[in-house]
């Protein structure tokens, strides 16, 4: 994308302007900075979609910001936003659109992707789901011997699992109680050991599976999926003196979310509890549409339409606000800043709010899985370096494990502190309510307390007289400060989306393609083969020493 032609991004002059103001800010504390002006807070902080955006923590200044701009001019960023949000092939190397906005777009909007009308097919999508999750909510979905669902679980990994998981869990408050209730829970791991907690409490009757992936190809999810159907039939065609059968079973007590509906049907799954999405969606960006199926059964249409609602006014602000006060833009140039000009290669995200339990795992897979590159968009190898190695934790228990690597250790590290400002107001009972946003100020103070002393480091507490050398901090550490209004399905939507677009603003700089993820595709084919060795249908003569003793402990082990 840059505008030199063949010119990788660290040889554009914007990228060697950085340097040397790099350079040149070599050695000033953060502290200095803020030191220098009263308004930093005011000047490095930001609003939109209910999300404040404090950047005045980063060792940075206006002149930086400046050249971070001209170097996001310099990459064409204004002109990658359009392509991106109007269906442009910008998943260059799979030659599609990555059109996860069009999920969220409000049906009176319209955008055409070759000769479709994306928009009436997305809500034409929600519909569908809608119908199974009242059927769900109203206790009409009923399992193969009559019985309501009360049980659902989603079978998925990856994008197909850690949106939904970490969504159903932020939003668990946001329950509708005038339903019929059922629960749901998330299975991925191909081991079998989550999948084997549930099938040994849950009831088969009232248990539903989802079947979430997108290839549907997903051996993870299928080796699940094959031994659900397994425990379902063993358990519910024989149950009583009538017969059921296997086809009945299936149809009830599965449905399948992906973008591959002749996979789907092969593999028994009724069409009409088939919902679709498209190749369109990257599977980290697909918690939007019917992957989200487990989040509407949690939290309900309608709160999973203010959700949709909170990520398409983060698109509209990411679409429409000038760089410069432009949230997601704005977020990104700090991160190309610490890794590509501070040599801050390590980032840490710490929510202060235990709902947001699985946000930094949602993060890493978004992060990582699509900035996790090393050759550009046209294929030349990149010597700069890409996304940083990503990592977190709910922040107060990150406090009692590794904080004293952030404070004292020799590894540099980038820090999101996200919080919201409003807790626990609906708690009916005065007395609980009032000791529980008690906690929310102690859980915001130590939020604030670290961010502060990471910045200013022995300079934060008045010093009772010298300190030895390992009671001391140097301080200096950039973080970010994230603030929801509160924690609500709209303020959530915002604060993915925010993360969403802050990626594929790094890929722009970066010139890389964040969309695909061929480096997870030739460990799948290596396990294939190994599989094989293990079962003893293959031989094992050319594997390595160590994979072959490996491979042979087992076999020992197994006998
Ligand atoms: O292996 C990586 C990956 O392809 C992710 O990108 C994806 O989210 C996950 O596997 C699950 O894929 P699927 O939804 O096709 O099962």
């Amino acid at each position: 994308m840059s505008s030199v032609a063949n010119a990788t991004p660290d040889q554009l002059p914007a990228w060697k302007a950085l340097q040397e103001h790099a350079d040149a800010l070599q050695g000033v504390h953060l502290k200095t900075l803020f030191s220098e002006s009263s308004t930093r807070f005011e000047h490095f902080a930001h609003q939109a979609a209910g999300v404040m955006l404090d950047l005045s923590k980063q060792r940075w200044q206006d002149e930086t910001l400046d050249k971070l701009l001209a170097l996001a001019e310099a990459a064409e960023l204004p002109g990658a936003i359009k392509a991106l949000l109007s269906g442009q092939r910008v998943n260059t190397s799979e030659d599609r659109p990555a059109l996860h906005t069009a999920l969220r777009l409000p049906p009176e909007a319209s955008l055409e992707v070759d000769g479709e009308d994306v928009v009436a097919a997305v809500h034409a999508s929600l519909e569908q789901m809608e119908t199974l999750v009242s059927r769900l909510h109203a206790g009409q979905w009923r399992g193969a011997t009559g019985k309501p669902i009360r049980h659902v679980v989603n079978l998925g990994v990856g994008g197909s699992d850690l949106g939904p998981l970490m969504v159903t869990h932020a939003l668990a408050d946001y329950r509708p109680d005038d339903v019929h209730p059922v629960e749901v829970h998330f299975a991925s791991t191909m081991d079998g050991s989550q999948l084997a907690d549930y099938l040994s409490r849950l009831n088969p009757e009232v248990t539903l599976f989802v079947l979430s992936s997108k290839s549907f190809t997903t051996i993870d999810t299928l080796s699940n999926a094959n031994t659900a159907k397994d425990w379902l039939l063993g358990r519910l065609t024989r149950h009583g003196a009538t017969p059921i059968s296997a086809e009945l079973v299936i149809r009830q007590h599965f449905i399948g979310v992906s973008a591959s509906p002749e996979k789907m049907t092969a593999w028994g799954i009724a069409p009409a509890h088939q919902l679709r999405f498209w190749e369109w969606v990257g599977g980290r960006y697909s918690l939007w549409g019917t992957i989200g199926l487990p989040i509407a059964l949690v939290i309900g249409m309608d709160n999973f339409r203010a959700l949709l609602a909170g990520a398409h006014a983060m698109d509209r602000h990411f679409q429409a606000a000038p760089m410069a006060e432009n949230l997601p833009v704005l977020l990104a140039l700090a991160g190309i800043w610490n890794v590509n000009f501070l040599d801050i290669r390590a980032h840490s995200i710490l929510p202060y709010d235990g709902r947001l339990e699985y946000f930094a795992a949602y993060l890493e897979q978004l992060e990582m899985e699509s900035n996790g590159k090393s050759v550009t968009r046209q294929g030349q190898a990149i010597d700069y370096s890409t996304c940083p190695v990503l990592w977190g934790q709910l922040g107060p228990n990150a406090q009692h494990a590794f904080y004293q690597l952030l404070h004292q250790g020799m590894q540099p590290v980038e820090c999101d502190f996200i919080a919201p400002l409003k807790r626990y107001d609906d708690v009916e009972d005065p007395e609980t309510r009032r000791h529980l946003q008690t906690q929310h100020r102690l859980a915001l103070a130590n939020c604030f307390a670290q961010s502060r002393l990471l910045m200013l480091g022995d300079d934060a507490i008045d010093d009772d007289g010298p300190r030895p050398p390992h009671k001391r901090y140097r301080g200096n550490q950039p973080s970010t400060t994230v603030l929801l209004d509160q924690l609500t399905p709209h303020t959530l939507g915002a604060l993915i989306a925010l993360y969403e677009h802050k990626v594929f603003v790094q890929a722009v700089i970066w010139d890389i393609n964040p969309f695909d993820q061929w480096g997870v595709e030739l460990g799948k084919q290596i396990a294939t083969e190994t599989q094989q060795i293990i079962d003893g249908q293959a031989p094992a003569d050319h594997m390595d020493a160590s994979t072959r003793g490996l491979i042979e402990a087992f076999w020992a082990a197994d006998e």
